[in-house]
C-alpha cells in the first residue's frame, strides 16, 4: 500500500458527484470540478437546491459518467506501442439489447436498462435526507467480484446481482414437425420462449 493515505480512498463521493463532463474515450476521461460543495440547512429549500445543483449535475445520471472509467485501454498515450482494448463495460452495454441495440436478441428484446438501473437498485434508507419514499439508489455497485471486499453485506448484494441474470437465446426450427436446434440431428425438447 503506498504511503500516501489518499491512495486508499478509492473512488470517493466527491469524484462522481463532482464530474461536470464525461467523455467516451475511457481511462478516466472526465472533467471534475474542485469548487467547494455548499452544505445546506435542510430547512432552507433554496440552500438544498444549490447543494443539489452542485452535486447532481446532468452528467451524474448518464452512462457516460460510468463509462469514462469503465472503458480502458493501453495505447501510445500511455507509452504502449500499440492500442490494446481493456475492460469495456460501456462498449458491452452500448452494443447490447439493454442499451437499445437491436438484433442482439432472437426473442423479444429485454426491457432496456442503464448502468444505474442494474447496478444502483433502490435500497431502503429511511434516515437518509435524500431518501424518496424511504429509499435511495444503492451505492454498493454490486458487480461480479467477491474478492474486492470481505463484507458479507456486499457479498450478498453481488450474489443477488448475479442470480438469475443470464439469458441465452437459442434458435429453434422445425423438421418434419419436430423442433430442432440447427446444429443437432436429433429432435430436441426446446420450445419457443
Ligand atoms: C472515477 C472512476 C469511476 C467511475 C466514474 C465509476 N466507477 Fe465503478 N469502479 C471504479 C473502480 C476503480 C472500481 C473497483 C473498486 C475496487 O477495487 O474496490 C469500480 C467498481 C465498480 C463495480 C464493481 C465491479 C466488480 O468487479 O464487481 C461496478 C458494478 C461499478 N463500478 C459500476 C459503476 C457504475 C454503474 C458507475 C456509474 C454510476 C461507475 N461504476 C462509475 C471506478 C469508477
Ligand atoms: C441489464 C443489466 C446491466 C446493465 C444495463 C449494466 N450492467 Fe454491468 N453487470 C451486470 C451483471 C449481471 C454483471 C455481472 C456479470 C458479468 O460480469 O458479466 C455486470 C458486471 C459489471 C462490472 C464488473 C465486471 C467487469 O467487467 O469488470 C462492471 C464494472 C459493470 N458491470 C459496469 C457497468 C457499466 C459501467 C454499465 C453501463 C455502461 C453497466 N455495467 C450496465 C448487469 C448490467
Ligand atoms: C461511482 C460514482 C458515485 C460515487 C462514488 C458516489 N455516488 Fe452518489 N450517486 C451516484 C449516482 C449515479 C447517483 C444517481 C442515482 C440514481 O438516481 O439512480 C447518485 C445519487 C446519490 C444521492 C441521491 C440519492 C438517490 O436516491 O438518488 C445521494 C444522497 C448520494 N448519491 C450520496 C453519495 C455519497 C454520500 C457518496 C459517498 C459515500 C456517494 N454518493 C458516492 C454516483 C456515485
Amino acid at each position: 500500500m503506498p504511503a500516501d493515505a489518499t491512495a486508499a480512498v478509492g473512488i470517493p463521493c466527491r469524484l462522481c458527484h463532482g464530474v461536470t463532463e464525461a467523455r467516451s474515450d475511457g481511462n478516466g476521461s472526465y472533467t471534475w470540478s474542485a469548487a467547494p460543495i455548499p452544505l445546506p440547512d435542510p430547512a432552507v429549500p433554496a440552500q438544498v437546491e444549490a447543494h443539489r445543483a452542485r452535486v447532481a449535475t446532468d452528467v451524474l445520471r448518464s452512462a457516460a459518467l460510468c463509462g469514462s472509467c469503465h472503458r480502458s485501454f493501453a495505447g501510445p498515450e500511455i507509452g504502449s506501442p500499440h492500442h490494446f482494448n481493456g475492460i469495456d463495460d460501456l462498449g458491452a452495454f452500448g452494443t447490447s439489447a439493454f442499451g437499445g441495440a437491436g438484433g442482439e436478441s432472437l426473442d423479444d428484446d429485454p426491457t432496456p436498462s442503464t448502468c444505474r438501473g442494474c447496478h444502483m437498485p433502490r435500497a431502503a434508507a429511511s434516515h437518509d435526507m435524500a431518501a424518496e419514499d424511504g429509499s435511495i439508489a444503492s451505492h454498493r455497485f454490486a458487480g461480479a467480484h467477491l474478492g474486492l471486499t470481505t463484507s458479507q453485506a456486499q457479498h450478498d448484494a453481488v450474489r443477488a446481482r448475479l442470480a438469475d441474470t443470464v439469458r441465452i437465446d437459442i434458435p429453434v426450427g422445425t423438421v418434419d414437425g419436430q423442433p430442432r436446434i440447427p446444429w443437432t440431428a436429433r429432435p430436441c425438447a426446446a420450445a419457443r420462449g
